[in-house]
């Protein structure tokens, strides 16, 4: 379509002696005949268009590999600075970590012909790995990634199987030969055995020092298949990813399977059956790049005026108006493993902090929310994450991005029920429901079974600390389903577990009993029947229904206990004693008294006036409005702060 106007455009702005024209108009000509040109030079045929992303564990070089690849193919200039350039949100660049899957679009020319490269970097660590499932949607081959010092690590082997049952090409990479205890022929030899991929295709590189790049960019042309689409079908496009901005609204990444998608064109997304007209498209290298059209087997980005979430939604597939296609299968939603409470600090904020969690979850779509009420912190939601890495990036972006300060509580999991009692099943409608809240925990008469969320976790560990990992699983209520020697050095082991056991400090506990070595990935399991129960905490004998919580039979006594002691720890000492109580039906598991004791707030003020006196006795009965009364003891705000919220 644009061939014909490109040669004549090209020629009418190169005719210098055409003096009629004025300046303006000849500097706008060649300026549309370049950016003509520019169109022309990236409307690669199918056959020279290579889309792949790289996958690995956290840390092992993806976003450095990428910076070279970058610069050899002159998409970035050259420079010391560049540093996990495609790493750009202020959390990724504080923590050192990808959690957001990047695109970049390069021109690399092999054999004489050049090559449209699309490369999309993905975050490594387990809780982002919906970000790498979809990556793999807009790829036909992987370069997958493996530090030569550590080896193979478990997300390496979960990447490994998510690119394999896709049917993507895998490239193996060593990358960080540069170090001193690198080990690349080990390294290989586990990549053989563990992925059966011979030893000789491992290509060893240095991403830092930009050894052996040229290799990899080589391996991508030759071993990565073309994408199959063809330009004169209708428009089939695969919108795989997207961010919101305030002034645009969506931009959405687009995977052309067929056809071509211009700028001006009308769409229409098939999960809503709306239409749009295309305001804008574009490759990113890696800067949005606007083109007049997308082709078939592109990967690029696309404004069409969508304002919210629900209109762009993930794995929708994208057509031309009057031009419906069956639409491509898409992805599983992103399931929340983790739950935590927010509040705002002060409910005055509310709105202000709605408008900013919208906006926020506009551009990680993986977060669910539903509003919730508590005694003490007031209106708030109940968040649903991917895990706990997770959920701290997403209240480090909420703070950083939206200036939102909250109150959070400690993680949780959902629990479910099945229910055996007619009167709830018609109250809910269904025979299973999950437990969103412990004051809604059906009791044990009214159910046949409970059920707990499941993990299958694959753990990679040094042999010498296998035996404790290993003790440290079961007593975590694991069971062991497989062992894998990857070596001489280091085992593979699968363990299903509760993820109520792993969300609080499983992960620190693996790194410190093996100093750092053992790496832990792990995928939904479903849910199994397990034996809970509700504890509810009583002081002087009533109950404080804010505490109560949902446990494993067997560690009931435990957390009862400790929930005691924190209770006689931030409540304050009262003119009587208190009793402190945790029960289970009514039965008493742990018991902590606090000891009367009295305030005297006049104590060091001997004689002198007496307005200062009224004065320092009614500052006390302020403190005491701020308090709550559950029967006769008074806790202050700060006190439920303090157990409630994440420390
Ligand atoms: P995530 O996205 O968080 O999973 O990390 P990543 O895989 O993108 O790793 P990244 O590129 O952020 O690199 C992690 C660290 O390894 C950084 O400190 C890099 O400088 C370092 N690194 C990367 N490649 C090399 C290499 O070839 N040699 C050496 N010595 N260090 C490297």
């Amino acid at each position: 379509m644009l061939c014909p106007w490109f040669g004549f455009v090209r020629a009418f702005a190169s005719r210098t002696s055409c003096k009629v024209l004025p300046e303006l108009g000849r500097s706008w000509i060649r300026r549309y005949s370049k950016k003509l040109e520019e169109e022309h030079d990236l409307a690669f045929s199918t056959d020279r268009i290579r889309n792949f992303c790289i996958v690995a564990h956290v840390d092992h070089g993806k976003s450095t590999l990428a910076d070279r690849l970058l610069e050899l193919t002159g998409t970035i200039p050259q420079s010391a600075q560049n540093k996990q350039v495609l790493d750009k949100l202020p959390v990724e660049r504080e923590r050192g970590i990808t959690v957001k899957a990047q695109t970049a679009t390069m021109v690399y020319r092999h054999g004489g012909t050049s090559y449209l490269l699309n490369l999309i970097d993905t975050p490594g660590h387990v809780d982002f790995s919906y970000e790498v499932s979809r990556s793999l949607a807009a790829s036909q081959g992987v370069i997958l990634l493996v530090d030569a010092n550590e080896g193979v690590q478990a997300q390496t082997v979960a990447n490994f199987f998510l690119a394999f049952e896709a049917e993507l090409a895998i490239i193996p990479v060593i990358n960080k030969i540069d170090l001193k205890n690198a080990a690349p022929m080990q390294v290989a030899t586990q990549i053989e055995r563990l992925f059966d991929i011979p030893r000789s295709s491992c290509i060893q590189i240095s991403a830092k020092l930009g050894t052996n790049i040229e290799a990899v960019l080589q391996a991508v042309v030759e071993n990565v298949p073309p994408p199959q689409g063809q330009r004169d079908k209708p428009l089939c496009a695969l919108l795989f990813d997207s961010a919101f901005e305030p002034y645009r609204g969506v931009v959405a990444l687009l995977a052309l399977e067929s056809g071509q998608l211009a700028r001006g064109s009308r769409i229409v997304a098939a999960h809503s059956g709306r239409d749009y007209e295309v305001l804008e498209v574009g490759l990113l290298r890696p800067q949005e790049h606007p083109q007049l059209c997308l082709y078939a087997g592109q990967v690029g980005y696309m404004v069409a005026g969508m304002k919210t979430a629900q209109e762009a939604q993930i794995g929708d597939t994208i057509y031309s108006y009057g031009q419906p296609v069956d639409p491509l299968p898409g992805f599983k939603p992103a399931k929340p493993l983790v739950f935590a409470g927010m509040f705002p600090i002060d409910q005055s904020e509310y709105v202000m902090l709605r408008k900013a969690l919208e906006k926020l979850m506009l551009n990680d779509p993986s977060v669910t929310l539903i509003p919730e009420t508590s005694i003490v912190l007031g209106a708030g939601w109940r968040l649903g994450f991917l895990g706990l890495l997770h959920m701290d990036v997403f209240y480090q972006r909420l703070e950083q991005e939206y200036q939102a300060s909250v109150i959070r509580t400690a993680p949780s999991v959902t629990f479910r029920a099945r229910l055996r009692s007619q009167k709830l099943i018609k109250e809910y409608g269904k025979e299973e429901i999950s437990i969103l809240s412990p004051s809604r925990f059906p009791d044990r008469v009214e159910v046949s079974e409970y059920l707990e969320p499941m993990i299958l976790a694959t753990i990679v560990t040094p042999l010498e600390h296998m035996k404790q990992i290993m003790t440290v699983c079961q007593d975590c209520r694991g069971t062991q389903k497989e062992f894998l020697n990857m070596d001489d050095n280091r085992v593979v082991l699968k363990y299903l577990l509760p993820l109520s056991e792993i969300i609080s400090d499983f992960y620190d506990v693996l790194k410190s009993l093996s100093s750092g070595y053992a790496s832990f990935d792990y995928e939904d399991a479903g849910f199994q029947v397990a034996d809970l129960v509700r504890v509810d905490y009583l002081l002087n004998g009533t109950g404080v229904e804010e505490l109560a919580t949902v446990v494993q039979r067997e560690k009931a006594r435990h957390v009862g206990k400790a929930m005691c002691v924190r209770l006689t720890e931030v409540i304050p000492r009262q003119l009587f004693q208190i009793a402190v109580q945790a029960v289970i039906h009514g039965k008493v598991i742990a018991r902590e008294t606090i000891k009367p004791y009295r305030k005297d707030v006049l104590a060091k003020c001997h004689g002198g006036d007496v307005t200062r006196r009224m004065k320092l006795l009614k500052r006390q009965a302020e403190g005491k409005r701020s308090m709550r009364r559950i029967g006769n003891v008074e806790v202050p705000r700060e006190a439920f702060l303090r157990l409630l919220r994440k420390t």
